[in-house]
């Protein structure tokens, strides 16, 4: 891993190359590295560090091919290096390939290839690759790729470039995306990308290849195969993105630009949902049998949108009253889950393409059930692989540290959560209709908490020299703080513990003192009291409090040191606006600490490996 390019047409391809890895640095690296073909000779350019040291290192020389491929790496096998970023190239020189994912076979691969004769250069999974297209190749990039693939296990999206036909990219994938374009405006060509951003300058209709399809680009032409070497239609996918999106637009960051387009990531995922009290939702495509068949409920996700199913349950049990069940995918997809052919299972990744989630998704539907899937991503794989797709409108997420696409979730939730209450007779119009009503006074209410920070940067400041954070609170509260505590270790690396409140005495009380400051989630809610309780305990052991409150809540402000208020608003709702005060809390201590809050360190935005 982690981001793959690739362009052969009119232009020279290294500016192309390095604007496209510069649209993927978000998902984070440690090198990056070109290979440019020509007649003959390939130049393989790689450095570690970031995408403008590799850039300078470019613009050392003319480079006048039009055919190459590029790539950041995130090491997995071997450390950051030279010698172990991407392209890696074949004995001689002659294949170039990058690749993303995991070869889990590697070793007997490697073992096979030295006995062949084989020199191997890296400590990297990927080389075995170049070897393998040198053993089989003949003359035919494309059939020495199926050949080579044969013999891989694990996850890849690989792109090799070759001397022989130094303006011809040859791709492929398995478990990891690979996007296709073409582009006929001023710079003519095809593209490669493992991420639509990369080519979002240049089209905006792709081919999402599918697991196992070999594509053959070059600079007129498009050719897909399948796995038996036959050529196949391929699907183009229209992609609703702005190449805009992908722009600071006078932000100093993609996370602070991201929080403030909230309310409109909230207002396009549920406009036109309901109407006079019905929820329309197309996409949950179960007639009304499937639904009275339904007695349970399982959502898998990982990191932020695990977060978002834990609201979602609560929303789902409290409605529609089925009994629902949450689990991170990577637990999910290993033990053995009571799914049945009457539960219906929900995967959320923002991407649609965390190897955890897709595996999840997999085993739910190996074992009969209906998989529904919550992205933001159109033609990702996990929209692929389920019986249907809900898709937050969240648009293009660059930084790392989820927020619109985690409110955009929870609102696509809420209305799963109505729709299933509805069709289960536990709900009536008139209940729907004002459920709805409130969620579509989150988005001003949003706007609200962005135009008023006060006390912010303090609560911030505090936090910031602290060594450790307690989030607590209870019920949607207690699901908030998880996710608030995961932005503050995300991206300011400070360590953060979340729970419930009234678990606090029950052990993690033990941890406070004037040096580790609770962070609580005391809005209106059923157990606003309860809460406070654990507040005061909290106060008794020395901790400075930071609150999330209900405007007008004195109460609160007598005992916190400060703060971060949001509009009153149903319980359920303030899962979406309580959420803001504590992403923004989390930027703040990290840019305090002076993180690149962008670009966390060890973290990368989609995880396409184990
Ligand atoms: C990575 C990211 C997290 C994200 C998680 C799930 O770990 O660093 O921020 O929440 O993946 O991603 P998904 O695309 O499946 O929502």
């Amino acid at each position: 891993m982690c981001g793959i390019v690739g362009f052969t047409g009119n232009v020279p391809a290294d500016k192309i190359l390095i604007d496209g890895l510069k649209k993927l640095e978000y998902r984070g690296y440690d090198s990056a590295g070109v290979a440019l073909a020509y007649p003959g000779r390939l130049d393989v350019i790689r450095r570690t560090g970031k995408v403008a040291v590799l850039e300078e290192a470019l613009s050392n020389d003319e480079h006048a091919s039009c055919c190459g491929i590029g790539h950041t790496r995130w090491a997995t096998h071997g450390r950051p290096s030279e010698t172990n970023a991407h392209p890696h190239i074949d004995c001689h020189g002659n294949i170039a390939i990058v690749h993303n994912g995991i070869i889990e076979n590697f070793v007997a691969l490697r073992d096979e290839l030295i006995a062949e004769g084989h020199t191997f250069r890296s400590q990297t999974d990927t080389e075995v690759v170049a070897h393998l297209l040198e053993r089989y190749y003949e003359g035919d990039l494309v059939a020495a790729m199926r050949k080579a693939t044969q013999q891989l296990q694990g996850a890849y999206g690989i792109a090799a470039v070759c001397v022989d036909a130094p303006d011809q990219i040859v791709v492929t994938r398995k478990d990891s995306p690979i996007v296709i374009g073409m582009s006929d405006g001023d710079v003519k060509g095809s593209f490669i990308g493992s991420d639509m951003i990369a080519l979002l300058e240049y089209t905006r209709d792709a081919i999402f290849l599918d697991d196992g399809q070999i594509a053959l680009l070059r600079p007129n032409s498009i050719e897909v195969f399948d796995r038996s070497g036959k050529t196949v239609e391929p699907t183009w996918t229209h992609v609703d993105w702005d190449a805009e999106n992908a722009e600071h637009a006078g932000y100093p960051d993609f996370m602070l630009k991201e929080i403030y387009e909230q309310p409109r990531a909230v207002r396009d995922t549920i406009a036109g949902c309901v109407k006079n009290g019905e929820v329309i939702l197309d996409e949950l495509t179960l007639d009304d049998e499937d639904i009275a068949a339904i007695d349970s409920v399982y959502i898998i996700g990982c990191g932020t949108s695990y977060h978002a199913g834990l609201v979602a349950r609560e929303l789902i049990e409290g409605w529609a009253r089925i009994p629902t069940t949450v689990d991170v995918a990577s637990e999910f997809r290993y033990r053995n889950p009571i799914v049945t052919p009457s539960t219906l299972v929900i995967a959320i990744s923002q991407s649609g393409e965390t190897a955890d989630t897709l595996a999840a998704v997999r085993l739910a539907r190996s074992k009969g059930a209906k998989v529904f899937a919550v992205t933001n991503v159109v033609g990702s794989r996990i929209t692929r692989e389920s019986d249907g797709a809900f898709y937050v409108k969240a648009n293009m997420e660059i930084s790392v540290a989820a927020t619109k696409s985690f409110l955009a979730q929870i609102a696509c939730l809420s209305l799963i959560a109505m729709f299933l209450a509805q069709k289960k007779h536990r709900l009536t119009s008139n209940q729907v209709a004002s459920l709805y009503s409130d969620l579509c006074e989150t988005p001003s209410q949003i706007e609200a908490i962005l135009e008023n920070q006060n006390e912010i940067e303090e609560a911030a400041e505090l936090i910031s020299k602290a060594h450790s954070a307690m989030y607590v609170g209870r019920g949607i509260g207690a699901t908030i703080c998880k996710e608030g505590a995961l932005k503050l270790k995300e991206i300011s690396y400070l360590h953060a513990e979340a729970y419930a409140a009234g678990e606090l005495k029950h052990g993690p009380i033990a941890l406070l003192d004037e040096n580790v400051p609770v962070v609580a989630v005391v809005t209106d809610s059923p157990t606003r009291m309860q809460t406070l309780s654990n507040v005061q305990e909290a106060l008794a052991r020395g901790s400075h409090i930071v609150a999330v409150a209900t405007e007008g809540d004195t109460e609160v402000s007598e005992i916190a040191d400060y703060v971060l208020y949001i509009p009153r608003t149903r319980d359920w709702c303030s899962a979406i606006t309580a959420s803001v005060p504590l992403q923004l809390l989390a930027r703040h201590v990290a840019l305090k600490r002076g993180c690149d809050v962008d670009h966390p360190r060890n973290l990368a935005k989609s995880v396409t490996v184990e």
